[in-house]
Formats: C-alpha cells, sequence, structure tokens
C-alpha cells in the first residue's frame, strides 16, 4: 500500500507522535560526483589552520566504514516500510555509497600527505563492529543518531562559509557536495525509525532515541577528540597547544562544537523530527557555491588551465 507523502503510514495505522514531517515534494537524488583525483594540496588544507584540518580529516576517516554500516542497517528494513519510504532509502543508499567511495578517496590522500590514520581507521572498525554485534533495532536507532549529528554538522558548514573560506578549493567542493546530501536525506533514517516502531507506546520510543543519542553523542565527541589529537600530534602539535586549540576551534573559533549544540539538543525533544526545519535552501546554497567556484576558475585560470578545467566541467555535467 502507498501512502501520503508527508507522512510515513497512513494516519489510521501511525500514532501521532510517529508522524513524519518530511516535506511531501522532498526528492534525495544522488550526484555521482568525481573526486578521486582531487589531491590534498596543503597538509593543513583547511585555510592553513591545523586544528581545522585535523578536526575534517579526523572525521573523514570514519566515513567510509560509518557509511557502510548505515548502508547495512537501513537495508536490514527497506522491505518493511512503504514505497515511498522504499525509494527514499534506497536514494539514500546511493548516497551514502557514493560519499563513502569519495571520502576513501580522499583519505588516501591523507595518506600521501604522510599522515598515519590506521589507528582512527582501526577504532571506528572497532566501534561500528560494535553495534553490528548488537540488535537490528539498536544498529537503527544508532544510525538514525549518527545521521542526525551529520545533518547538523552539514547544515552548519554549508551556512557558515567561514568553515572553508580559504580551504583548498577542491576539498571545499567535495566537502559541500556530501553536506548538501546529508542534509537532503537528513529524515530516512528518522522515518524509518518511526514506521517500524509504530506499535512502541510514545515513552519507550523517546526513551530509547534519547539515551541512544546520549550514549553516541559523547563517543562521537571523545573519539573525534582523540582522532583529532593524534593527528595533530602527526602535523608538530601536542600536549597543552593541541588541547586548547582544539577548544578554541570547537568553542570559539570557528566553534563548530558550539554551534551545533542547540540542533543536537532539539533530538531530545519529544516529537522532534529532523524535518521540524526545514532547510533545503542549504542545499541549494551549497550548489550554488560549487558552480560558481567552478567558473570563477575558469574565468581565472590560463588557456593552458583552462582546458583541463573544461573537461572537468564537462565530465561533471554527464555525471549530474
Ligand atoms: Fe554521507
Ligand atoms: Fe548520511
Amino acid at each position: 500500500m502507498d501512502i501520503a507523502p508527508t507522512t510515513v503510514s497512513s494516519a489510521t495505522e501511525v500514532p501521532a507522535h510517529n508522524q513524519s514531517a518530511t516535506p511531501a515534494d522532498l526528492q534525495i537524488r544522488p550526484r555521482n560526483r568525481n573526486f578521486a583525483s582531487a589531491v590534498i594540496e596543503r597538509r593543513r588544507w583547511v585555510g592553513g589552520d591545523p586544528y581545522a584540518s585535523a578536526f575534517f580529516n579526523a572525521l573523514s576517516v570514519t566515513f567510509p566504514e560509518g557509511e557502510i554500516f548505515f548502508i547495512e542497517s537501513l537495508k536490514k528494513f527497506r522491505k518493511r516500510v512503504p514505497a515511498k519510504l522504499q525509494r527514499e532509502i534506497r536514494a539514500f543508499i546511493q548516497q551514502e555509497a557514493i560519499h563513502s567511495r569519495e571520502h576513501h578517496s580522499f583519505n588516501e590522500h591523507l595518506k600521501d600527505c604522510d599522515f598515519e590514520i590506521g589507528r582512527l581507521e582501526d577504532a571506528i572498525c572497532r566501534v561500528v563492529n560494535g553495534i553490528r554485534k548488537r540488535s537490528e533495532y539498536d544498529q537503527l536507532v544508532a544510525t538514525m543518531c549518527i545521521e542526525h549529528i551529520t545533518a547538523i554538522l552539514a547544515a552548519e558548514v554549508i551556512s557558515n562559509p567561514a568553515h572553508f573560506e580559504h580551504a583548498d578549493e577542491e576539498q571545499r567542493k567535495l566537502w559541500l557536495w556530501h553536506a548538501s546530501e546529508e542534509v537532503e536525506h537528513k529524515g530516512v533514517a528518522y522515518d524509518t525509525w518511526l514506521h517500524v516502531t509504530k506499535d512502541w507506546t510514545p515513552l519507550k520510543c523517546w526513551f530509547v532515541r534519547c539515551s541512544f543519542m546520549a550514549k553516541i553523542a559523547l563517543g562521537f565527541t571523545k573519539n573525534r577528540a582523540r582522532g583529532v589529537l593524534d593527528l595533530l600530534r602527526q602535523d608538530g602539535i601536542s600536549g597543552p597547544r593541541a588541547w586548547w586549540g582544539l577548544a578554541h576551534y570547537a568553542f570559539f573559533g570557528k566553534a563548530p562544537f558550539r554551534r551545533t549544540l542547540w540542533p543536537l539538543l532539539q533530538f531530545f525533544k519529544p516529537g522532534f523530527h529532523p524535518w521540524d526545519i526545514d532547510d533545503r535552501s542549504l542545499i541549494r546554497l551549497a550548489e550554488s557555491e560549487y558552480e560558481a567556484a567552478i567558473m570563477v576558475e575558469v574565468e581565472a585560470g590560463s588557456e593552458r588551465q583552462q582546458r583541463p578545467r573544461l573537461h572537468q566541467i564537462e565530465e561533471l555535467k554527464k555525471v549530474a
């Protein structure tokens, strides 16, 4: 049975606390971008900032394994949800598979910059394999929580241009593209959860998702801080200087942690849904930034530089 677009099931089947707020006309469309040849030009590719560079590098190391896990956990429920949500899960899987591929390439380029990322890769594998041993519902709620964290970080990096203001251009495009798709599919895991828990009491739904989020948010913060400090040590920054620099970056400078704290806390509200805030304008903004960056490079480059760039644009048009 198909369902009304604004809900994950019909109103008679789904209780009020499990109704989805996903926009009826939301289109989730995988954009098959390819950044494999985008080498990291500077070790501190985020505008020369060692802390911002280490933060995004530590995040990137988690993506290939983490996003494969998200795919696995949603696949388990694909046959149990209404047709519209099945299509959204399919698009989610396509998007995450491409993200995983592109961040694998990014991580290979990190190795080319002489970063040893094996310890960080082992750490994320241990965490993900631990969750894989739990029930499929635990895996789904974990995916839903991490997807919320990813979506609010994505919204932050698109809406605040300071994050990638002086970053290497190819890397900026990679991160904006990934961020835009995270915003676009932010409700898919949540809607799957709403549908498969529709027979649960509101209190049980709220308690399970909030207790998971509390644990996952703390673990995410602790593990990313460890990863950042490891990469900073490899960049010649350690001890109190590393701790202070990271704290300043997270809370006072570009402040990705401080600026996402309030959106994170929204998750704990009874009746919360990721699409309570319709931020699709950020997807359009990220895409316009991406296109604008290409045009500026074409106009500024010499004829010799323009040829490969124009060739790349044609390639992008083919896959877009
Ligand atoms: Fe992703
Ligand atoms: Fe995602």
